[in-house]
């Protein structure tokens, strides 16, 4: 590596900004349907009573005990409402010129069908017939209902030549509060993207109402009538947020980035420049970006992504065991809690059962949960799911817009492949050998794609009610150099976001990260699938209520490892389920081994063959899958619900 370009952190603290307060959704949905909104009188008394014997109760309490299970079975694409449309206008590259013959750059012919396609009314195909096609430059595309589609995924292979540094010339940042290197292409940029965020930039979701909780009672998880100071905004058929913020999700970037050095032993950029100078590394020049490489939509999502990450997560493997042994030794088996009793971040980690993290573990307005108001009255207003959290007083409840940036795009039946991508560089210092990209998105889809040699392979930025399908992902000898068998950073990575279904993926070679999930992404379903050496990493930052289910680990040597900044809480918040597990067939081990106690609080593990402690003291349910129970539980539910509401 010649000369390492450090831009300054100016963009990702700027960014930080921008992504807090465009986390939530704007763009025009479809028109609500005409619902009545006369309604009988809200119940007096408690200011909301959990609703007996919702369909979503009854799936939630079928497989799991009370208060552990959710309703998984509105994940994916529509909520599982409606199937994946398929869009026949196609664009054909070929009509632009592009013979897919694999011997010559096509992106003129490309980019140009591109933007026809992106021209269109919508319901338009960027098609690829079957061929190889090389191309050197990211297919940026940010318009709802539009689908970018190959004959085959063994038939239609877009190579890419380059990685994004070498298209932007930029591969590091710095992280001014630690000063330490950090990698721009680890959490965001994809040479394939949809991406809603600028649209949701543009127009930021508004407050609709405020939520009243009476004082001295508490709003139970399963509710679905809410009190709010007026509903004049607010009409039956509209897709709302709940929002659930206080003083533990204060926004307070000098208190964090004091409390990760304490933890981590910070210094400051120019500390950091100095000292890789003093020992001989590459020269370092601290310069910031060019404008117009800052301006581009896919540096822009990049360095978004990387501030949702938490960016700076640029921590050695050695640091991090120390670290885990020292907060262990200093607090017993688990973590010291940090968030104040009764909060929200205390409430995500189940009243503080586990570490709830220090300043910015969770950040404010991403503790959300989208739903459909079905009815409206005077103060009050019902939501057609069962609303997860609890709300207590004190904690400032919102009603939000909720309209990510696009919808109905997807991406289907194609390779995307990196050549000439050398090894991996190792952990944070990835090039950008980055595949696929959706940010800012509602009801959209990725469907049989194979992905060969990337960094990092699917990136998920706040996109929910979205399928994930089919998602192959191979390796040729990527392998670190340093000894670490690892091809990559990431497999499918989910940040914020709620009800993703992703199924039936093979990652098919070992990564630091196979199945990614952070920042308080919820309701989400990763299912059916497997990987070679298969590792859930819960990232911390309270992901929630998440369920894993019918996962093959293969060899089975790493199920749970998972990592994240430190300072960011327990690796899962409260609710997550890990069901029906299993190692592969030709594993040393045929016994899962369950992760250690302070992973989180309220967790279940439904598992065949298991080891390890069942944590009575984190208040896990522990117990046997037999074969009588579903094999998977997504698909369980999603068949009870049917028969349910036939
Ligand atoms: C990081 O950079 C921004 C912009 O210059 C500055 O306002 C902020 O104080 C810096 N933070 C730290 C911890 O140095
Ligand atoms: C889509 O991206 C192009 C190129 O960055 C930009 O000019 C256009 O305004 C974007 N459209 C929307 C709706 O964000
Ligand atoms: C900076 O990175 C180095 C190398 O991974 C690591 O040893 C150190 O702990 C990091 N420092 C901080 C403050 O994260
Ligand atoms: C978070 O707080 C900061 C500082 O008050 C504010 O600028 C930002 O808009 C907030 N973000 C959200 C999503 O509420
Ligand atoms: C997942 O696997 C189960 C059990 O084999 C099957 O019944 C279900 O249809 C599968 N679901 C998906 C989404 O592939």
């Amino acid at each position: 590596m010649a000369k390492l370009s450090l831009h300054s952190m100016h963009l990702f603290n700027c960014l930080t900004l921008l992504l807090a307060a465009a986390v939530a959704g704007a763009a025009a949905g479809p028109p609500p349907p005409a619902l009545s909104q006369r309604a009988p009188p809200p119940p007096t008394g408690a200011a909301g009573t959990a609703a007996s014997a919702t369909i979503d109760r009854i799936l939630a309490t079928k497989w799991l005990p009370e208060g552990y299970g959710y309703d998984w079975s509105r994940a994916g694409y529509a909520g599982g409402e409606r199937g994946i449309p398929s869009p026949s206008k196609l664009y054909s590259v070929q009509s632009y010129g592009a013979k897919g013959k694999g011997d010559v750059l096509e992106d003129d012919a490309v980019q140009a069908a591109l933007k026809a396609v992106l021209k269109s009314s919508g319901g338009s195909v960027l098609y690829f017939p079957a061929g190889t096609y090389r191309l050197s430059k990211p297919l940026y595309a940010n318009a709802s209902n539009i689908v970018i589609r190959g004959a085959g995924r063994e038939e239609t292979r877009l190579v890419f030549t380059r990685s994004l540094s070498q298209v932007y010339g930029v591969q590091w940042g710095i992280d001014n509060c630690t000063g330490n290197l950090t990698g721009l292409w680890t959490d965001g940029g994809a040479m394939v993207v949809l991406s809603g965020w600028e649209r949701e930039q543009r127009a930021p979701p508004k407050v609709l109402a405020n939520v009243r909780v009476p004082a001295g009672t508490v709003l139970a998880p399963g509710s679905r009538r809410l009190q709010v100071d007026s509903a004049s905004k607010l009409q039956a058929g509209q897709w709302v947020q709940l929002v659930l913020d206080d003083e533990s999700t204060a926004y307070l970037p000098e208190e964090e980035c004091a409390y990760r050095n304490a933890l981590y032993g910070g210094g400051s950029a120019a500390a950091a420049a100095a000292a890789a100078a003093a020992a001989g590394g590459p020269t370092l020049s601290v310069k910031s970006m060019p404008a117009e490489i800052a301006a581009d939509p896919i540096m822009a999502l990049a360095s978004a992504s990387k501030a949702a990450a938490g960016g700076g997560d640029s921590i050695g493997l050695a640091e991090a065991a120390t670290l885990d042994a020292r907060e262990r030794a200093a607090a017993g088996w688990v973590s010291a809690a940090m968030a104040k009793p009764g909060t929200v971040a205390a409430w995500l980690y189940g009243e503080n059962l586990a570490d709830s993290g220090g300043p910015g573990a969770i950040n404010n307005g991403s503790v959300r949960f989208a739903f459909k108001v079905t009815r409206k009255g005077s103060g009050w207003i019902e939501s057609d799911r069962d609303i997860i959290y609890a709300v207590k007083p004190g904690w400032k409840a919102q009603l939000m817009q909720y309209k990510p940036g696009i919808s109905r795009s997807g991406v289907e039946h194609l390779t995307i492949s990196f050549d000439s991508s050398g090894r991996y560089e190792g952990h944070f210092s990835d090039r950008g050998y980055n595949a696929l990209q959706l940010a800012s998105a509602r009801d959209c889809w990725i469907d049989s794609v194979r992905i060969e040699n990337a960094d990092n392979n699917v990136f998920l930025l706040d996109a929910s009610f979205s399928t994930l399908s089919g998602i192959v992902t191979s390796s040729v000898d990527r392998t670190w150099s340093d000894g670490q068998a690892v091809n990559g950073h990431h497999g499918i990575s989910l940040t914020f976001g709620q009800s993703v279904l992703v199924t039936r993926f093979d990652i098919g070679a070992r990564l630091w990260h196979d199945l990614h999930v952070q920042r308080a992404c919820k309701l989400s379903v990763l299912s059916n699938g497997t990987g070679v050496d298969l590792n859930i990493d819960n990232h911390r930052a309270g992901p929630h209520a998440n369920l894993f289910s019918n996962l093959d680990f293969g060899a089975n040597t790493r199920p749970f490892k998972s990592g994240g900044r430190k300072d960011r809480g327990a690796q899962t918040g409260r609710g997550s389920v890990f069901w029906n597990l299993q190692a592969g067939a030709g594993a040393a081990s045929q016994s899962i081994k369950l992760p250690k106690c302070d992973y989180g609080a309220l967790l279940a593990f439904v598992l065949k063959k298991r080891s390890g402690s069942s944590c009575p003291e984190s208040q896990w349910k522990v117990s046997t899958w037999k074969s009588s129970m579903p094999a998977d539980l997504h698909s369980a539910q999603v068949a009870l619900r049917r028969s349910l509401a036939r």
